[in-house]
């Protein structure tokens, strides 16, 4: 809006506030005349021969009622800043309001998050009143990516279960909400001698995890398995939390377990990314918000 500032603009809107003011105050006493005489006047709007629209006076409620708006329009006139900067006896603005309400909520809700945060999480979660609070943090800042009842979506995690790409434990979640993650997985369908070499990985992927598949496959897929991915997957395939890397032996699926888009992760690669949220919202709400994490995972 800053198109709309400067002293041109100011004379501008007083000249429409205050004119807009008068001219309605001299519509109604204008309209009020109407009808005063004895004699009922007609709109000279006639339907079906006979009918009529009367101009009757307008009903006494309702014109106080319009006085009372223009006054009390006149006293927030003087009272709130509506005509460019004059008129602000209140000398009241937004960025104030805004600040006053912060420095409110800091000195009301300070000492409670400050208490918080200097117990152990295994001790928050058994304070209901700080679960409430943390709930209402998770509802405001993570439900677009992780889902209201934070079950998680296909690339975003589900925080309920037990099963986790960084490790479930109170440091482990804090620090994913501090500091952010960053799942890297590459692209490995050039390295894999292209479409076919994403298949036999496909296949093996699926056949650890319980599934039917070409077996001829599935064991040409291990074989590659032992060179291409078990840096980061692990040797058993249950995974790596320090690269976020996930157990591909489980039926959890951050990307989805159809043969498709398990071979669109091999062949691809994908790149998860969790945002850092300490500088956003503060250690202490963090705290928090770990806490009711863990404590859903532990239900
Ligand atoms: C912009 C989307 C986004 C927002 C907002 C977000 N997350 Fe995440 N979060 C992710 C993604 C994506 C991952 C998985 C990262 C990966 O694939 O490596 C993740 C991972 C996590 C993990 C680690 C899970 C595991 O299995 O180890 C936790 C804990 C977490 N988020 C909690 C939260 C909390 C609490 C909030 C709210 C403050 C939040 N996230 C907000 C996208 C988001
Ligand atoms: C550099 C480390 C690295 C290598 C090498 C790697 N992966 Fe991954 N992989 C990851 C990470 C990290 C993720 C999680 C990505 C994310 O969070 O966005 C992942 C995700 C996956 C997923 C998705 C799992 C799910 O739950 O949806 C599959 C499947 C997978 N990898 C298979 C493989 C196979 C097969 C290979 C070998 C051909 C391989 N990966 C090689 C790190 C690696």
């Amino acid at each position: 809006m800053g198109d709309f500032s400067g002293p041109t603009w100011t004379i501008v809107i007083i000249i429409a506030t205050l004119g807009g003011i008068a001219g309605l105050w001299l519509l109604i006493v204008w309209q009020s005349r109407i009808g005063e005489s004895d004699q009922k006047e007609t709109t000279g709007h006639v339907w079906d021969e006979d009918l009529t629209e009367l101009n009757n006076p307008l009903p006494l409620w309702w014109r106080n009622l319009f006085y009372i708006t223009l006054v009390f329009g006149v006293i927030y006139l003087i009272l709130y800043p509506g005509l460019g900067s004059f008129g602000m006896l209140l000398k009241w603005t937004q960025v104030k309001q805004y600040e006053q309400q912060i420095a409110e909520a800091k000195a009301r809700y300070g000492p409670i998050f400050e208490k918080y945060l200097n117990q152990p999480i295994e001790q928050v979660v058994q304070d209901p009143e700080a679960l409430k609070i943390g709930e209402r943090l998770y509802a405001s800042y993570c439900t677009v990516c992780h889902g209201s009842d934070a079950g998680g979506v296909i690339g975003f995690p589900n925080l309920r279960d037990d099963r986790w790409l960084y490790g479930g434990t109170p440091d482990a979640i804090e620090t994913s909400i501090l500091k952010g993650r960053n799942g890297v997985m590459p692209g490995l369908k050039a390295v894999l001698g292209g479409d076919q070499g994403v298949e036999e990985l496909t296949a093996y992927v699926l056949s650890i995890s319980g599934r039917n598949v070409d077996a001829a496959k599935a064991t040409a897929g291990k074989t590659k398995y032992g060179v291409f991915c078990i840096g980061c997957h692990g040797p058993e395939a249950t995974g790596n939390q320090q690269l976020g890397a996930p157990n591909l032996t489980d039926d959890t699926w951050l990307y989805g377990g159809s043969p498709e888009a398990v071979a669109a992760t091999i062949a691809n690669g994908r790149n998860g990314v969790m945002p850092a949220h300490e500088e956003f919202l503060g250690k202490a709400k963090v705290h928090l918000l770990a806490a009711y994490i863990y404590s859903l995972s532990k239900q």
